[in-house]
């Protein structure tokens, strides 16, 4: 899309006596405006300085919009909250990708594709089982995505149109299979091949419980909550997974690399490793004497020396609580319910500690409040699912998001590979002194 300038310009002066320039503003539909700095170098031998992109737009993007300080979040202009009640994962999947809800028609014809490839290159097993049983789940889905560009090398190339939207449906459709094999290799049960007249969460809840000695019956409640947490985990604009789908991709590798690239980032405790990490905690917390203890805990959350962070808590964006927090709130309780866990002493913990933390001033000058990590684990663990894939899960639904960014990115006018530049603090130019005169 053209970018909308602004009917203002930045102009940027220095103190050194350097001529002062003019910096082109843009608008976009709604966020702050941005100041194009792409000829700043050009014109002035200077390069910004913004590690960690705290004041950067990487990109223009019409996919997904965050107001952190409402604590809101739009997928193609339409509030999660709204998604997650008329709408199922597979409209939404549509909605990221091309902009629109789909009709019923075209919600049927999405469905059947995403359904007829569900199935993996039976190749796929011996590849998976040259992996110790032990192994983690994220390790694991890393090396199969990356995986999948060798079994349809012939439909990569990322500037081919078809070839994106093939690969689309396929990553699509092959995640939840390959995240459920990969659990049923770590327990050492048999692989439970994709059935086509299940929804996309209840083919994935019978993928990962079902064995061949026993009917399978999803139970609705749970296949909704799922479905759900993938709608709530489906795309968060340009955060660390995306931005790195969308570099990767800018090197025109292809979607299976790219996407596989995003999945290992994601791993990281700092960002899809939070769940694990907040589940975690509020095992040790249980352990450590529950709520009784949540006192000594948050002294040590709030005393930097001991490393401690609040798990599930703080957001880049997010200065206001997690839309999708609230959200992941009432689908635990509703799962909990369902499965007569209504007393769950962790889901009691977790909004105890919550509680305490929101009225807490370290908590409340920082803006640090519950984000999506901090029920996901509860409501998953209720599910059955173990707390080593939650990860993993995060990593199927989001794949939805990291296609629409990374398409969106080769559709992009604008597309250039991705290259920072950098503030150099090393040594300058030095002399290799031979081995023996060191
Ligand atoms: N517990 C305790 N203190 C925190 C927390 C937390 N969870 N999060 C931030 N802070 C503190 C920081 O120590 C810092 O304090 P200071 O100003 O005294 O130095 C201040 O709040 C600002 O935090 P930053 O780390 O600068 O914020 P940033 O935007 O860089 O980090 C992040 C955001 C990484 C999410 C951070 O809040 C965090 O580590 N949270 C815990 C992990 C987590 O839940 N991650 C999931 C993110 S959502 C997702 O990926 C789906």
């Amino acid at each position: 899309m053209t970018l909308k300038q602004a009917d203002y310009k930045a102009t940027l002066s220095f103190s050194n006596g350097s001529p002062s320039v003019d910096l082109p503003v843009f608008q976009g539909t709604i966020g702050p405006d941005v100041v194009d700095i792409r000829k700043l170098y050009a014109q002035t031998g200077l390069f910004t300085y913004d590690p960690g992109f705290l004041s950067t737009a990487a990109t223009q993007s019409a996919i997904t919009y965050i107001d952190g300080d409402k604590g809101e979040l739009l997928y193609r202009g339409y509030p999660i909250e709204q998604l997650a009640v008329n709408a199922d994962f597979i409209e939404t999947a549509y909605l990221l990708l091309y902009g629109e809800l789909p009709t019923p028609a075209q919600k049927a014809e999405f469905d059947e594709r995403v359904t007829k490839h569900t199935m993996v290159h039976e190749q796929m097993q011996f590849f998976l089982r040259g992996f110790r049983r032990d192994a983690h789940p994220m390790a694991v889905l890393t090396g199969l995505v990356g995986g999948l560009s060798a079994f349809y090398h012939d439909n990569t190339d990322i500037n081919n149109l078809e070839h994106r939207d093939i690969s689309a449906i396929r990553l699509i459709a092959k995640l939840p299979t390959l995240v459920a094999m990969a659990y049923k290799y770590s327990i050492g049960q048999p692989f439970i091949y994709p059935r086509n007249d299940l929804s996309y969460s209840g083919n994935f809840l019978r993928m990962m419980f079902a064995n061949p000695a026993e009917e399978y019956v999803v139970n609705p409640v749970i296949e909704r909550a799922l479905d759900r947490i993938f709608i709530l985990h489906a795309d968060h604009e340009q955060n660390a997974s995306t931005s790195t789908v969308r570099l990767a991709g800018s090197s025109g590798t292809n979607p299976f690399a790219a996407i596989a690239a995003g999945v290992a980032c994601l791993w990281g405790p700092a960002h899809g490793g939070a769940n694990e990490a907040a589940l975690n905690m509020l095992y040790q917390l249980q352990e450590a004497g529950g709520v009784e203890k949540i006192g000594d805990f948050i002294k040590q959350v709030k005393d930097k020396i001991s490393g401690i962070k609040l798990m599930g808590f703080g957001h880049r964006v997010y200065k206001n609580y997690d839309p999708r927090a609230k959200l992941m709130q009432e689908t635990t309780n509703e799962v909990l319910t369902a499965l007569g866990l209504e007393k769950d002493p962790l889901f009691a913990l977790a909004k105890k500690l919550e509680q305490i933390a929101l009225e807490d001033d370290y908590f409340v000058q920082r803006k640090l409040y519950p984000n999506v990590d901090f029920y996901s684990g509860i409501v998953q663990r209720a599910i059955g699912i173990p707390v080593s894939l939650f990860t993993a899960i995060f990593a199927l639904a989001r794949t939805v998001g990291w296609i629409a960014q990374l398409n969106e990115l080769i559709g992009d006018p604008e597309y250039k590979i991705g290259r920072p530049r950098q503030l150099f603090t090393g040594a300058t130019r030095r002399d290799v002194k031979p081995i023996d005169q060191r």
